[in-house]
């Protein structure tokens, strides 16, 4: 889908176990300015329903797996991530819903600004009309 991408992180396993780095502007392509991790969500809780306007995110699953159903007006995708050393990244004006948290499971989010109420658009109908303005 346009404005998302799949990234996999470089994983330096050895006996004593695994660490993954990620560099802001090396790794992923944004200066990261917050980060936060949302977990200790029930199985059969959907979470987002929103879109940004200029945000953009890197999703990590660092435990467990969850997946998030990605719309525009025009797409949707499902992608489930599943493993540490896979990212998600999700630019501007993408409607995002994350499901099927498993058990433990921790969503790593960075982001490229502090938080900011105002660029989100948390009804799909708006969001939707101000897509086609932007991109038609
Ligand atoms: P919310 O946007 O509802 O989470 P989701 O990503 O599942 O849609 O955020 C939950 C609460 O946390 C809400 O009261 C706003 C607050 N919040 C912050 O204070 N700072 C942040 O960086 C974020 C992402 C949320």
């Amino acid at each position: 889908m346009h404005n998302t991408a799949i990234f996999q992180f470089k994983e330096n396993r050895d006996k004593y176990g695994s660490l993954i780095p990620i560099e802001a502007s090396r790794d992923i392509p944004f200066e990261i300015k917050r980060i936060y991790y949302i977990y200790d969500v029930k199985k059969d809780v959907t979470r987002g329903f929103h879109s940004h306007r200029q945000l953009h995110q890197m999703l990590i699953c660092v435990n467990g797996s969850v997946s998030i159903r990605l719309k525009t007006n025009l797409e949707e995708d499902v992608v489930v991530l599943n493993a540490p050393n896979k990212g998600l990244y999700i630019g501007p004006m993408i409607w995002r819903e994350m499901f099927d948290f498993s058990e433990g499971a921790v969503l790593l989010v960075c982001a490229s600004e502090y938080y900011d109420e105002s660029d989100y658009i948390r009804n799909f109908d708006f969001y939707s009309e101000e897509y086609s303005k932007k991109y038609n």
